[in-house]
């Protein structure tokens, strides 16, 4: 007999998550007004709400804790980690930031004007939120089968070229300071971008004398799955693939809450040191001198060794295969998810799985709200609620796609827990005939509403 897959990692340390009733879930989301972000996470059983941040670290990471240098200036964490940065993905330059949306605000204070464009494969809320704080516009340019959720192009996130281009046509270079390259791309449902579109993306961007940049919080994950569906690469390690991604484009924004496997950290890195100079000033405003912009020594320490790490095969293939594990079950229960399951989070397709509920009523919020409801399972809405107002007409902008994000943190649960968040599904799944209406917005924020609104039922 063949035997079974087993993740390369024991358990050392466990925290206890409490259990809590149907009952009590219903009061709590009605206190927290329909908001799950209101939440106190002790009210949650399982926490998909993101794997932000929220993943396990190794031991070998707190040894490095416990060497951290916190020297406000050139510490030797901050010498490892800019170290560690280099050989990963050989950029020159290096800034921390406390955060990835930190680097997104330096590296963009320095780039992006009023009346700019950034073309794009989906951004992120926070790089979009930073480009239309700069009264700049992002412009969506992913493939069309990135909207089709039951589509199973092996990489969604890529960008269409002919987009793109038509993006570069009809606006003067100057107005467009760079691309972004989100990988893997997480507003496409945690979907890789190929190598070959990544070429494609840079030889254009060549062409029309347009930098490129990467949101990479997720590029070892779609190193892997580089390494799994893409021809000629089914050889080369992680790092390798990593690198040669990175080699077409002229800098990075990362979140290291993510494949930087530590709690809490970001960084930009870039080849262009008249960029790095221009950036370094804000870094100095707005995160803290450029040896540790707003990160412990000990944290830039425990970062390096999680990069190192989140770049191994073994703990990429438990991580990325966990998902696939969660994402079976429910095709086997019915459940419309997003195919191919993403990287780092299943994505359930609300259109299809409460067509009922209107969109003004925010379909993916009530089936968000309904998990909590059932299971204590906190995912989060990834549709007309996040997609914010247009910041011109102020009307709800309406996403191709309405749906719930099941995130999963790295290294933190077992199989169990996606067993029961699959059962917990289909026990929904068999009664959604039954869901005919939503929620309204009684208050929200000017921008990244999806925080703070508070909602009514109706
Ligand atoms: N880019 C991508 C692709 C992201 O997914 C995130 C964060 C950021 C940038 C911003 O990084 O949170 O460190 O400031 N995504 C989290 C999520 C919040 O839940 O997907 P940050």
């Amino acid at each position: 007999m063949e035997l079974p897959y087993a993740e390369p990692y024991k358990i050392k340390m466990v925290e206890h998550i409490k259990r809590s009733t149907q009952e009590q879930r219903l009061k709590w989301i009605q206190e927290a007004d329909y908001n799950l972000f209101n939440l106190s996470s002790d009210k949650v059983f399982i926490d998909v709400l993101t794997d932000s941040g929220t993943g396990a670290m190794s031991d070998k990471q707190w040894a490095e804790m416990m060497v951290g240098d916190e020297s406000y200036a050139g510490s030797s964490s901050f010498l490892k980690l800019k170290e560690t940065v280099h050989k990963i993905t050989g950029f020159n330059y290096f800034l921390p930031t406390h955060q990835g949306r930190a680097a997104e605000n330096v590296l963009f204070s320095a780039l992006v004007k009023e009346g700019d464009i950034v073309p794009g494969n989906s951004h992120f809320d926070t790089t979009k939120g930073h480009i239309e704080f700069r009264k700049a516009k992002a412009v969506d340019c992913t493939i069309d089968e990135a909207f089709d959720t039951s589509n199973m192009h092996p990489f969604k996130g890529n960008v269409d070229l002919n987009k793109l281009e038509t993006v570069f046509k009809s606006h003067p270079k100057e107005k467009i300071p760079f691309v972004v390259l989100t990988i893997t791309c997480n507003s496409a449902g945690g979907q890789p971008v190929s190598v070959q579109n990544t070429k494609d993306v840079s030889a254009l961007c060549k062409k029309y004398g347009i930098p490129l940049y990467f949101d990479a919080a997720r590029f070892a994950e779609n190193a892997y799955f580089i390494k799994k569906r893409e021809p000629g690469y089914e050889n080369k390690s992680i790092k390798e693939i990593a690198k040669e991604v990175f080699s077409y484009g002229d800098g990075m924004t990362m979140s290291s809450k993510k494949d930087g496997l530590v709690n809490m950290g970001g960084f930009i890195a870039l080849n262009n040191e008249e960029v790095f100079k221009q950036a370094t000033v804000f870094n100095i405003m707005f995160e803290g001198f450029i040896t540790y912009g707003g990160m412990n020594g000990r944290d830039m320490g425990a970062l390096a060794v999680g990069l190192d790490e989140a770049t191994e095969f073994n703990y990429l293939e438990s991580r990325v295969e966990q998902i696939a594990f969660l994402g079976q079950k429910l095709v086997d229960f019915g459940v419309p998810v997003q195919q191919p399951f993403g990287g780092h989070a299943i994505f359930l397709d609300a259109n299809k799985f409460v067509p009922k509920i209107p969109r003004e009523e925010y379909r993916a919020q009530a089936l968000a709200i309904e998990i909590y409801i059932v299971g204590g399972i906190r995912g989060v809405e990834i549709g007309t609620v996040l997609a914010d107002r247009d910041p011109v007409t102020r009307e709800n902008r309406y996403p191709e796609l309405e749906l719930v994000r099941l995130a999963i943190p790295r290294r933190t649960y077992t199989n169990n827990h996606m067993e029961y968040i699959a059962v917990a599904l289909k026990n929904i799944y068999d009664t959604r005939e039954e869901a005919k209406s939503g929620y309204m917005i009684v208050d929200e924020a000017p921008i990244m509403r999806h925080f703070t609104a508070k909602f009514k039922k109706l």
